[in-house]
């Protein structure tokens, strides 16, 4: 499919249909985070998979991941971040967003449906998965099979601002 395709068809999948993914689409996944960019190349990103049923239950008391059957839980490495002399800006939410969005995308060309949430309760996730200091849980990626109408994939006019209000020529 055509990137301009894929990225229109994709669309936020909250209904599941309970089918589990495939260990070879979790793979192609895995190796869509690892072929991501990161500042300076530093890799300052980790992923927590989680598939089992003891996992999902734990990770149930920290964000509501719409009973997908593979969440991805994508976290920051604040010892490993490039940082920004100028100002001391740390770039690594900035990377694990990217392989977030790397993963996402892959999982669509996949024929899957995901949905990418930040409501979650951070220090509960740290405590169930026993998540270390340095790291940063920053987002989380809910993964599985669609059990919802798709998204028109011309509906980008109507449920986005205009190209014109987004992108500024020259000068804001
Ligand atoms: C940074 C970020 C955080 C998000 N957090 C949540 C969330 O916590 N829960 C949720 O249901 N959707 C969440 N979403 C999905 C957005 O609501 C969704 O992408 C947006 O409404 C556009 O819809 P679409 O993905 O169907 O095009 C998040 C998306 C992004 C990019």
């Amino acid at each position: 499919m055509e990137f301009s395709e894929l990225a229109k068809k994709r669309y936020s999948v909250r209904s599941y249909n309970g089918k589990k993914v495939e260990q070879e689409k979790l793979e192609k996944i895995l190796e869509a985070a690892h072929a991501a960019p990161t500042a300076a190349n530093l890799q300052p990103v980790r992923l927590l998979v989680i598939q089992e049923e003891e996992g999902l239950e734990k990770l149930s008391k920290a964000a509501n991941v719409y009973h997908a059957p593979l969440v991805i839980v994508v976290c920051a490495d604040h010892d490993k971040a490039w940082v920004r002399p100028f100002d001391q800006k740390q770039t690594c939410d900035i990377d694990a967003s990217i392989l977030t969005d790397h993963m996402m995308l892959q999982a669509a060309d996949l024929g899957l449906g995901s949905v990418w949430i930040c409501y979650f309760k951070p220090d509960v996730l740290r405590k169930e998965f026993g998540i270390p200091e340095n790291l940063e849980p920053v987002n989380i990626l809910a993964v599985g099979y669609s059990d919802e109408t798709p998204q028109p994939s011309d509906r980008h006019g109507k449920t986005r601002i205009p190209i014109k209000d987004l992108a500024s020529l020259e000068h804001f």
